[in-house]
Parts: structure tokens; sequence; C-alpha cells
């Protein structure tokens, strides 16, 4: 399952996104948000984590303008590894290496091409493990500095 999330700045590629995931029967659930009216991007990179968090979700994808708010709020919640970036490169070595769980993107900084692109290969690449494991286990172990509720 992967979640989705989005302000209105990211509004149309997550429609993009969702767009593509519907043709390649990948199940999603979409957290909204579901117009370009003006929100706040915090509030659903919380839903799409949470997701993530109780096991409901396996990856998260949120757009925001640059993708840059919503992967700070993404990084504030335990067990979760959110990427921001706008190249194929990154889309790859993101999972290869760090075991990224979230996808960052920004509209209105790359088109609605090129959020699909990065989207399909950020899910259809795994992580890599061997010497990556003991770094991913570094980062994981770094959540016990965020203060949960
Ligand atoms: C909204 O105007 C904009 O600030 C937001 O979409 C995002 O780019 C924040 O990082």
């Amino acid at each position: 399952m992967i979640a989705l999330g989005c302000d209105h700045g990211g509004f149309e590629i997550k429609e993009a996104i969702k767009k593509h995931l519907q043709e390649k029967n990948i199940p999603f659930i979409d957290f909204g948000a579901h117009s370009t009216d003006s929100v706040d991007y915090p509030d659903y990179a919380h839903l799409v984590c949470e997701s993530i968090q109780k096991g409901e979700s396996e990856f998260g994808i949120l757009c925001c303008g640059t993708g840059i708010g919503m992967s700070i709020a993404a990084n504030k919640h335990k067990g979760i590894r959110a990427a921001v970036l706008s190249d194929e490169f990154s889309a790859e070595m993101t999972r290869r290496h760090n075991n990224a769980n979230v996808l960052c993107l920004g509209g209105r900084v790359i088109n609605e091409e090129k959020a699909v692109k990065l989207a399909d290969i950020f899910l259809s690449t795994p992580f890599e493990g061997g010497r990556h494991e003991r770094r991913v286990e570094k980062l994981n172990a770094l959540d016990k500095y965020i203060e949960q509720e």
C-alpha cells in the first residue's frame, strides 16, 4: 500500500502519480489534499507517516511546492526516512542506500512526467542492505531523540 499526501503546491503532481498508480493497479490511500485550496503541509505529512508507522502503508509519497516542507515534517516521525529529490539517480540511491520509505517531491520544481518517473523508480528499487544496513540502523537509532507523545 502506498500512502499519498500533498498540499496545494503539490496537488497536480500527486494527482498525476495517483492516476499512474491506478493504471498500474498499485493500491494506494489518498490522504488529501483533494483540491488546490490552500492547506498546511504538516497535516498531510502526518497522516501519511502515521499510515506507515501503523503498518497500513509500506511507502509514502508527499508533494508540496518544493518537497522540502513535507520532508522536514515527515522526518520528525519515528521510523520515517523521507527523501526530497528531483532527479532519477537520487530516487534510485535513496532506496538502495538509505532505505527511504517516504518520497517527497516539489510541484513547483518538477513537472508531472518527472514526478511519475521518480515515483516509479522509488517504488521499484530495493534496499541494497549489506554495509548500508549498519548506517540505516544508525539513522533509526536517532529516533530516540524524537520526543513521543
Ligand atoms: C506552500 O506555499 C509552500 O510553502 C509549500 O507547498 C512547500 O513548498 C513548503 O515546503
